[in-house]
């Protein structure tokens, strides 16, 4: 357990993340920030007393400044615009840029050693801005979307093969967007190679249902997007860090030429533990699925130029 965990944004994805946090009791303290007056603090005495009946004793503060944030270990950044159907990530870019520029301020005067785990979107560009308003080493800054895009993949692989999703291991990289590149190759169910229990046309339906499933989502709820699985990402990447677990797990990474590439956050498999980012693992990757992430990288490349930092 850690002593504080800060969580910016006290709408759908950062109070479920919160109440994660809490119930998991990764830190004595869980903070949560938002603009609106009211709504953190009524959030946060909510998820507090349910404390009572879901046995944890991680106190959930909500506020609308940095005070309270002052020191914390990890700082979860939910905050801004979701999607609305029709919307793409890449459409929340200038508003979101913007919130993300004032947030990481702050987290930088009052946190000046925290671990940020970005979840704005579009991801790879908000974890950029984050970088380098806070000057963090990149060690310290991380975004959420490979574990969530995993997830959602090894679900529809669990469903396809009417078994247990716990024997699913599998790995989504490149960007959070359409982009992005379900590894098939590295797909496995207990050890057995996916391809020899579902065929290719089978295998292909769900790489593409994985890409388009926060759209798919967002078609359900009209008003805005998915938060139960993303807060679950989210909050299993800073246990992996507060406990130290050193889990290879999916996430947006900056790049220094792993890859071939550098200069931008891309889902990489990262080894995370006390320090943050602790190693990019470099799989090998076929032609195929090295031609698919540098397409996703230049996809992550063109919103950056946008953001003028
Ligand atoms: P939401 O609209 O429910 O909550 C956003 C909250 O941010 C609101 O309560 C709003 O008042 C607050 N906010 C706005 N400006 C702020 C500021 N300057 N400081 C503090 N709080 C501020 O949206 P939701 O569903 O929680 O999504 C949040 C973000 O996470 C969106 O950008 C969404 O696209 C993204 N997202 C990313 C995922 C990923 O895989 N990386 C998955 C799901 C959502
Ligand atoms: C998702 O994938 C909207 O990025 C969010 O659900």
């Amino acid at each position: 357990m850690v002593d504080k965990i800060t969580v910016v944004g006290a709408g759908n994805v950062g109070a479920t993340t919160a109440q994660r946090l809490a119930e998991k009791e990764l830190a004595r303290r869980v903070v949560m920030v938002d603009v609106v007056d009211g709504v953190p603090q009524g959030k946060g005495l909510d998820q507090w007393e349910s404390a009572p009946i879901e046995g944890f004793d991680s106190r959930v503060i909500g506020t609308n400044g940095y005070e309270e944030t002052a020191g914390s270990a990890i700082v979860v950044i939910t905050a801004g615009i979701a999607r609305k159907p029709g919307m793409s990530r890449d459409d929340l870019l200038n508003t979101n840029a913007g919130i993300v520029k004032q947030v990481a301020e702050q987290v930088k005067r009052s946190s000046p050693n925290a671990i940020i785990i970005m979840v704005s979107n579009p991801l790879d560009v908000m974890a950029y801005v984050a970088l380098k308003v806070t000057g963090f080493p990149r060690q310290r800054v991380l975004g959420m979307a490979g574990v969530l895009d995993s997830a959602r993949y090894r679900a529809f692989i669990a469903e396809a093969l009417n078994v247990s999703v716990r024997d699913i291991q599998a790995m989504v990289l490149g960007g959070h967007g359409d982009t992005m590149v379900p590894l098939v190759s590295y797909t496995s169910v207990s050890g057995i190679p996916v391809s020899q229990l579902l065929d290719r046309a089978t295998l292909d339906a769900i790489v593409e249902r994985t890409r388009t499933g926060g759209a798919e989502i967002v078609k359900y709820l009209k008003t805005g997007s998915a938060y139960y699985a993303p807060s679950s990402a989210a909050v299993q990447m800073c246990e992996a860090i507060v406990h130290d677990q050193r889990r290879i797990l999916p996430c947006a990474a900056w790049l220094e030429g792993e890859y071939g590439l550098s200069g931008l956050f891309l889902g990489v498999p990262c080894t995370l533990g006390r320090n943050g980012l602790e190693k990019i693992i470099e799989v090998e990757l076929t032609g195929a699925e090295r031609a698919a992430l540098a397409k996703s990288a230049d996809a992550v490349r063109e919103p950056m130029k946008v953001v003028g930092l």
